[in-house]
């Protein structure tokens, strides 16, 4: 790879230790990929945040970065695994809080900025069309490539430390206009009416197309909340970083030839089968983590009433704070429903303590079942706030 004068010196360990690591995983990873140089990135979104998946091998490698490595570009973080202010109304133990406060202060001393979101681009990490970010968390990677039109590869935690350490990323994959090409047409014959419906869909071209990028038509018109659900589960059931929707979605493409379908049988189909027949311990909303609009319909529909079941909204601590200011906490709080700010139901440690889970979310359905073995009943918002509602 070649890199400019100031890039080799980075590797040199000019610029300190926590640069020189940094340079030798960028390079690394530009060798293995075959990029001939670096890029400047003007964004990065770091995941691999929660304890439960860092582990103490983890938070050393945190450590020894922290000891010298500071930012160059804005830097947010996926959630962590808990609430890092209510953690104990969660239910997290004090182990493990402490343990998770160890590596949210060593991003904290390399100047990340500790908001813990899947959603970035809600809270001020929203770069523009075409630049070239780091990001590192599937749904937010499908989000910022295809409705924001910025470039980025599904980042591991190290490789986007890395980027947010030196400003730099190897020049591969989708950073590459070459490579954002559409490869597949999916002509969608059905009925999207909300949130629920356009989870279902990503989880039907997901398992259609698995990694192949998607020229997607006959899609009218989505909401961001739509689109944010759409990105989560066609990356979750696929594994693409990019799709394009005629008409709606930025980035320029050329026309693949080979073409598939979409019924709305097939849609009904995915709905059923993400719903078990089960009894709900625990509701859920937020993944991706909410939207202000959602927290306010949320807001709306638990005004006055008593949740008889746990229920934890999960939102970046940013957003939630709009929702004290407009009073929207309160009434949510109200009800005896929970915020889960900076964490979600993923990647907090809640295995074993719930059976089943209602959610609006499909990527959450996915989790709760391979991770944390819970049954699931996927609904729309209105829905799963009835089924916490009843005792
Ligand atoms: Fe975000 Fe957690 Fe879902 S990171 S996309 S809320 S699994």
């Amino acid at each position: 790879m070649k890199l400019t004068k100031q890039e080799q010196e980075m590797l040199e360990g000019k610029h300190g230790k926590a640069v020189k690591k940094s340079m030798e995983i960028l390079t690394a990873l530009g060798d293995i990929y075959g990029a001939e140089k670096l890029l400047d990135v003007t964004s990065v979104q770091i995941a691999g945040v929660s304890y439960d998946n860092l582990g103490d091998a983890g938070l050393e490698f945190l450590a020894e970065m922290a000891k010298d490595g500071k930012t160059k570009v804005l830097t947010t973080l996926n959630p962590a695994g808990m609430d890092m202010e209510n953690w104990e109304a969660l239910g997290i133990s004090p182990e493990f809080a402490e343990k998770q406060k160890k590596v949210i202060e060593a991003f904290k001393k390399m100047d990340v900025i500790t908001t813990c979101t899947c959603t970035p681009y809600f809270i001020g990490n929203s770069p523009k069309y075409g630049d070239h970010i780091a990001w590192s968390e599937s749904s937010a990677v499908a989000f910022g490539n295809s409705v924001l039109g910025a470039k980025t590869n599904r980042e591991g935690g190290p490789s986007a430390l890395a980027s947010a350490l030196t400003g730099k990323t190897p020049a591969y994959g989708m950073q590459l206009e070459e490579n954002r090409q559409a490869q597949v047409i999916v002509n969608v014959k059905a009925k999207l009416k909300d949130i629920v419906d356009f989870g279902a869909l990503g989880k039907v071209i997901g398992e259609k197309i698995k990694n192949k990028i998607p020229l997607i038509r006959g899609i009218e018109k989505a909401s961001i909340e739509e689109l944010k659900s759409f990105s989560a589960s066609i990356a979750t059931y696929g594994g693409t970083a990019l799709y394009h929707i005629e008409g709606l979605t930025p980035n320029k493409t050329t026309i693949p030839k080979e073409n598939i379908g979409v019924s709305q049988e097939e849609i009904d189909k995915a709905k059923k089968e993400l719903n078990d027949d089960s009894d709900v311990d625990i509701v859920s909303i937020g993944c991706p983590h909410c939207s202000l609009n959602e927290i306010r319909e949320v807001a709306t529909l638990l005004d006055g009433k008593k949740v008889k079941k746990e229920f934890w909204i999960c939102v970046a601590r940013p957003i939630k704070k709009i929702a004290d200011q407009m009073g929207y906490s309160k009434t949510i709080e109200d009800s005896g429903a929970k915020f889960a700010c900076d964490t979600c139901m993923v990647v907090a440690p809640i295995k074993g303590r719930f059976k089943a889970l209602a959610t609006n979310s499909a990527k959450s359905v996915y989790y709760a079942r391979a991770k944390n073995k819970f049954k699931t009943i996927y609904k729309p918002m209105k829905e799963c706030v009835e089924i916490a509602l009843k005792e």
